[in-house]
């Protein structure tokens, strides 16, 4: 039986943190033996709001691919690629791109949120308005059919199956696929500060290789319930960060479930439960951090050069097939050396 194709990935902005250990990291692990599993490093799309300062895009990209490998995505089993070392995904990207109205990308209600919160206001980057569309060339360029992300990207999955239809039928072929989404079955993570989201550049999320030292001040500097100033007040567990964590990384559901009783009925102080989020995280953290220190840059960079190798030609016959469906393949398989005429 053949292997289902995944498709995922990560703009290179900053290091990577617990909300994408339970996110994405952690079903990337268990996916990749009984899955063909592709993970690129988006560094093509991360430019096109860090174009100014691609420095941190090109630094991050090593960072992003010691923390695959640090928590377990095995190079052997996950084809992980740098993306912009890919030409096919432009060139599909171009041929999409005659495919989608200005229209249907303004209606996007994740780059509609992200344009407001980038402030770019009337001077929106045409690569950025653009990038569901390059989304939909990585997606379908290695015919993936899950797509696991979050749910702010569902809308890029959307527009990438209906640029597949749309070319299909245009092109009369079947050369495209549509790809499903594959959700995590965790919400996403809260930043210790309580915000709706952990981020990267929010300064409010716990880090791969954050030390041990780190962690601990970050766990016991989480938002809890500002209304339970003694250990006898009854609780908050709605919008408690420490919770939050524990729901999320605390094996023992059942243990957390009578915590969260306790704290309800009020007697459980916040220092007791930081600390069982402490030594919870600790734990979880530990043999990453040893796993990333054990790592060296120059083997990262050869396994990923193999690895784009691969990437490349896949994504290569996917455009060729493209190209062929449309007719521009004017010199039909591969020119031979012989003269022209
Ligand atoms: N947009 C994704 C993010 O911000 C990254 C990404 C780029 C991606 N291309 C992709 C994710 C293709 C899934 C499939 O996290």
């Amino acid at each position: 039986m053949t292997k289902k194709i995944i498709l995922t990935g990560d703009r290179p902005t900053g290091k990577l943190h617990l909300g994408h250990f339970v996110g994405s990291l952690k079903s990337r692990v268990e996916l990749q033996s009984s899955h063909d599993q592709y993970v690129m490093v988006a560094d093509v799309q991360a430019l096109t709001d860090y174009f100014e300062n691609p420095q941190k895009v090109v630094d991050n990209v090593w960072e992003i691919v010691a923390d695959y490998i640090s928590v377990g995505i095995d190079p052997q089993l996950t084809t992980i690629f740098i993306q912009s070392q890919i030409p096919a995904l432009g060139e599909l990207t171009t041929y999409y791109m005659n495919l989608v109205s200005i229209s249907r990308l303004e209606r996007n209600p994740t780059v509609k949120a992200e344009i407001a919160q980038k402030g770019f206001g009337e001077s929106v980057p045409t690569g950025f308005f653009c990038y569901p569309i390059s989304q939909a060339a990585d997606i379908t360029a290695f015919k993936a059919e899950l797509v696991p992300v979050g749910e702010d990207q569902l809308p890029m999955i959307e527009l990438s199956n209906e640029i597949v239809r749309k070319f299909n039928r245009l092109y009369n072929t079947d050369c495209l696929k549509e790809a499903k989404p594959h959700l995590s079955n965790v919400g996403r993570l809260v930043g210790i500060d309580g915000k709706a989201k952990a981020g990267k550049s929010l300064n409010n999320a716990i880090f791969l290789n954050d030390s041990p030292e780190i962690i601990k001040q970050k766990v016991y500097s989480m938002f809890t319930d500002p209304d339970h100033l003694k250990a006898t007040d009854p609780g908050k567990i709605e919008g408690n960060v420490v919770f939050a964590y524990l729901d999320a990384f605390h094996e023992d559901k059942e243990e957390v479930s009578s915590l969260k009783k306790q704290y309800v009925k009020g007697g459980l102080g916040d220092t007791v439960l930081k600390s069982l989020l402490n030594e919870t995280l600790q734990k979880i953290l530990f043999p990453i951090r040893e796993k990333r220190e054990s790592l060296v840059k120059q083997d990262l960079i050869e396994c990923c050069f193999l690895s784009t190798q691969k990437a490349k030609s896949v994504a290569q016959k996917t455009l060729d097939e493209v190209k062929h469906a449309m007719g521009v393949d004017f010199f039909g398989k591969k020119p031979s050396n012989s003269s022209f005429m």
